[in-house]
C-alpha cells in the first residue's frame, strides 16, 4: 500500500538527534516514573504493587481502571464507549481503518497531524484540506466547512487544541462543527491529544464525543500527562463505533503494556496535579515565547491558547525548510519547518521545555535572522 511520507517524522528523524537546542518538541518536560510516583503520595504502596505485577496480557481492551478514569475526563462516557491503544497514533490509525474505505470523502483541517490526510488518501479517500487561515486566528472557517460538507462526506476530522498553531475552538463553535457533520451524517474525529492544556479557564474543551452520537474523540498520556514513553492512547465513541474499532483492533494490539496501562491510570487519577504542573510550565515557555517575538521585528505570531506550540511566521524570503536546514547548521537551534506541515512561511516552536535554552536559543535564532 503506498503513503505519502510523513514528514514531520521524517524531519524529527533527521535532524533531532544533533540538535544543541531542541525547540521542535512538542511535549512538555516528561515525568520520570519517580516524579510521578511522588505525585500519587504513596510511592511506596504502589512500588510493591509495580514489583508484585506478573506481566501477562492484562486487561485486553484496557483496564476497566484506567478506562474509569479515562470516562472521567468526558461528560457522558462510559468504559464501554472506550478503547485503549498505542498511543494517539494507534488511536487515529484505527479510526481511519475501520471507517475509511476507497472513495469515501474526508474533510481534513489543515494544519494538523499528518495522520489525518496521508492515511485516508492511501485507503484510497477522497480527501479534501480545508486550510486554517492566520486572519481568523487559526479558527476554522464555518462558511468554507459547510460548503465542502454533502451527502456524500463520509467523516470530517480536525485537531483541538490545534498542533501547530495552539489555537482553541471554542465550545460553541465546535458545537456548530457538530451540526454541520450531523446534517450530513458524517463521523467528526477529534484528535483531542492537547485536550486539558488550555492555558486559561477550565483546561478542558468539550469533547465532540460528548456531543454528537457520530463524534470520536482520540487522546494519549503524550501530550497532556507527560508520558509520551508509556505509549498509550484511546479512542472514545458510541459502543457501536468502539466494537467495530475493536474488531479491527483484535489484529493489531492485543493488549497495551500492562505496567503502561498501570501507571496510566495512576496519572489520570491525579490528573489536576500534573495538569497544574504542566500549565505552570507552558505558561513559563509562552512568555518567554511572546516577550521574544514582541520584540522581534522578523516575526509575527497569533499567541497560542491551547497546546504546547505556536505557528511563527517568519519576514524573509526563504523556504521554511531552508531556512531551519541552514539555522540549525549554523547554530544548533532546531525548529520545526512548517512546510513540513504543508504551509510555508511559518515555522513551529515548541515552548514547554528547558526555559534557559529556550531564551538563549531564540535569542541566537533572532541575531542569526538579522545576518541573513
Ligand atoms: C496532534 C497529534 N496527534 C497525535 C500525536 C501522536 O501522539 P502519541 O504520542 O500519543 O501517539 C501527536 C504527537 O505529536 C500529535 O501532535
Amino acid at each position: 500500500m503506498q503513503i505519502d511520507k510523513f514528514k514531520v517524522e521524517e524531519w524529527f528523524n533527521k535532524y533531532e538527534t544533533d540538535a544543541v537546542y531542541d525547540l521542535a518538541d512538542t511535549c512538555v518536560e516528561s515525568l520520570s516514573i519517580d516524579e510521578l510516583l511522588e505525585i500519587t503520595g504513596n510511592s511506596e504502596k504502589y512500588l510493591k504493587e509495580i514489583f508484585n505485577q506478573k506481566l501477562n496480557y492484562g486487561a485486553i481492551h484496557g483496564s476497566v481502571r484506567l478506562k474509569s478514569a479515562i470516562a472521567g475526563m468526558y461528560e457522558n462516557q462510559n468504559s464501554d464507549n472506550i478503547t485503549i491503544t498505542h498511543g494517539a497514533i494507534g488511536a487515529n490509525h484505527l479510526v481511519y481503518l475501520t471507517l475509511i474505505e476507497p472513495g469515501d470523502k474526508v474533510i481534513s483541517i489543515v494544519p494538523t497531524y499528518q495522520q489525518h490526510y496521508s492515511i485516508p488518501k492511501s485507503f484510497g479517500a477522497d480527501v479534501q484540506m480545508l486550510f486554517l487561515k492566520e486572519k481568523n486566528n487559526w479558527l476554522p472557517d464555518l462558511c468554507e466547512l459547510k460548503k465542502a460538507t454533502g451527502n456524500d462526506t463520509k467523516l470530517i476530522c480536525l485537531n483541538n487544541p490545534n498542533n501547530p498553531t495552539g489555537s482553541v475552538i471554542p465550545d460553541n463553535m465546535l458545537k456548530e462543527i457538530a451540526d454541520i457533520a450531523q446534517k450530513s451524517n458524517a463521523y467528526l474525529l477529534c484528535d483531542e491529544v492537547y485536550r486539558g492544556l488550555n492555558h486559561d479557564g477550565n483546561p478542558f474543551s468539550i469533547s465532540v464525543a460528548d456531543i454528537y452520537d457520530k463524534g470520536i474523540s482520540t487522546g494519549s498520556m503524550s501530550k497532556v500527562f507527560s508520558l509520551a514513553g508509556l505509549r498509550l492512547g484511546w479512542v472514545v465513541a458510541d459502543k457501536v463505533i468502539i466494537d467495530k474499532i475493536n474488531s479491527q483492533r483484535e489484529y493489531n494490539t492485543i493488549s497495551v503494556g500492562i505496567l503502561d496501562d498501570y501507571f496510566a491510570s495512576l496519572a489520570i487519577e491525579n490528573k489536576e496535579k500534573i495538569i497544574k504542573r504542566n500549565l505552570a510550565k507552558i505558561n513559563t515557555g509562552k512568555d518567554i515565547l511572546i516577550k521574544w517575538a514582541k520584540s522581534e521585528p522578523l516575526v509575527d505570531v497569533i499567541i497560542p491558547n491551547g497546546g504546547t506550540t505556536a505557528f511563527v511566521k517568519y519576514k524573509k524570503p526563504i523556504s521554511s525548510k531552508e531556512l531551519c536546514k541552514k539555522l540549525q547548521h549554523d547554530t544548533g537551534v532546531m525548529i520545526l519547518p512548517g512546510e513540513t506541515l504543508e504551509l510555508d512561511g511559518y515555522l513551529r516552536i515548541g515552548y514547554g521545555n528547558n526555559f534557559e535554552q529556550l531564551k538563549k536559543a531564540l535569542n541566537i535564532f533572532s541575531d542569526w535572522l538579522k545576518n541573513q
